[in-house]
Parts: C-alpha cells; structure tokens; sequence
C-alpha cells in the first residue's frame, strides 16, 4: 500500500456524502477522483435517449459494449462525457436519477463497468466512489470507508442540492424515494450495497463535509497524506 499508486474506496448510501467527500478527499491528496455512480447514470441516460427497453438485460449489455464514458476533473466539478458529448448536468436529471437502477442491476452491465473502473485504477492513485467498491471493485483496495448517516439527515441534504437548483420537493417524497433507492441498491443479486468486513465506518450525520474529510486523512499513512 505504499507508493504512488493507491486506493481509496468509498462506500455508502445516496447522500451519505460520498461525492463531495471523495471530490474533496482527491482535491487535497492530488489523486484522481472516479465517481462510479456517474458512469451507471449515463449509460442509463444514453438509453432513455435511444428507447431501449430498459426491462431487456441483454440490449443493455449490448448498449454498454458500444458506449464510451470518460470522466474528467476540473476545477469546477467532474466532467462526464457519453460518447463524446458532454452529459454532466443532465444524467442528474430526476429521471435519471430514479431510473439507474435498471440498468445497475444487470450483472452483465456491472461486469463492463467494474473493468473500466479497474482499468482507471490500475494506472494511478484514486479516491473511487460508489456501492460495490471495496466489496467488489477493489477488494484489495488500500483503504476503505464506508460513509452513512440517518435517513433523515440524508433527505434533508438532497433537498437542499435540489433547492439550490432551484428545485422544491416535497420532503415526504423525496424521503420515499431515497429510501426505495436504498432497497434497491441493498438488495440486487449483483453488487449490492453492503460494508466491507474490512472498511472503517464513519458516521456523518452530525459532520461537515471539513470534518469527514479530516476523519479520513487522519487513517491514512503519512506518505499518502501528503500530495
Ligand atoms: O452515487 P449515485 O447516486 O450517483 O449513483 C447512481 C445510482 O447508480 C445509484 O442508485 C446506484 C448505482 N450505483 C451502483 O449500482 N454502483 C456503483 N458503484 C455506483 C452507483
């Protein structure tokens, strides 16, 4: 686990704050930040765009095969780019968002995604983000943490990003929703959401994005906390 290239995977529920953790986590160590979620969001989206039946398993598989996702970082946020075209703001779309669990629970899909993601990691130090990450993704990974919170803490953080979109929800919903992805995501056959034995749990409901982020840096070895 030494050396240059290293891993960080981070697992949990939606609004755990895995995002922004492991964006800010990768901002400060200087490593690449991979967002796995965004990659299933845009397969997803490119099938809503072309009318696949997102019910057929196989066309799905197919659609992976002949789709290319790059993510960059920047500045600003990641960039994620289908196919050459830059999707970044709209596989957040609301749609997206409750329709990608059709295509994360195909294991055909996973099987393409785990290898682009490996692929990524091989090559440099990563703090990589999702479900299935060091259960499946990098079971060997140098670290891994597990980020969780209350379920309400969780509906109250979504519905302040979607309120700074300028987008009102209603909470009992929204809170229904989360919920129902959490199912999902704890119960596919392929991937589900669960903790490593291995990883180290941090609760973040009562902390600051500053604060998770210090829990972190304080696991690793001095050599990895340095950028
Ligand atoms: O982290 P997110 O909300 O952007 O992820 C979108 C969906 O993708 C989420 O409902 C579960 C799925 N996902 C997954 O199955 N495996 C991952 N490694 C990352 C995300």
């Amino acid at each position: 686990m030494t050396g240059n290239i290293y891993t960080i995977a981070i697992d949990g529920p939606a609004g755990a704050g895995k995002s922004t953790v492991a964006r800010e986590l990768a901002r400060r160590l200087g490593i690449f930040y991979l967002d796995t979620g965004a990659m299933y969001r845009a397969l997803t989206l490119k099938a809503l765009r072309n009318g696949v039946n997102l019910e057929d398993e196989q066309a799905l598989v197919e659609l992976a095969r002949q789709t290319q996702i790059n993510l960059g970082n920047h500045t600003d946020g990641i960039k994620v780019i289908l196919d050459g075209i830059d999707v970044s703001e709209s596989i957040r779309s609301l749609d997206v968002t409750n329709k990608t669990f059709y295509i994360a629970r195909v294991p055909g899909v996973r099987k393409i995604m785990v290898q682009w993601q490996r692929e990524i990691g091989k090559r440099q130090a990563i703090v990589i983000e999702g479900r299935d990450i060091g259960t499946v993704v990098f079971p060997q990974a140098s670290y891994k943490f597990y980020l969780d919170a209350s379920l309400q803490e969780r509906s109250r953080r979504r519905i302040l990003e979607l309120q700074e979109k300028g987008i009102e929800v209603n909470q009992q919903s929204l809170r229904a929703e989360l919920k129902d992805r959490d199912n999902k995501d704890r119960t596919r056959k392929v991937g589900p959401l669960c903790i490593a034995p291995d990883a180290i749990t941090i609760d973040t409901t009562h902390l600051t994005i500053a604060e998770t982020v210090f829990v972190i840096m304080r696991h690793l070895q001095p050599v990895h906390r340095i950028a």
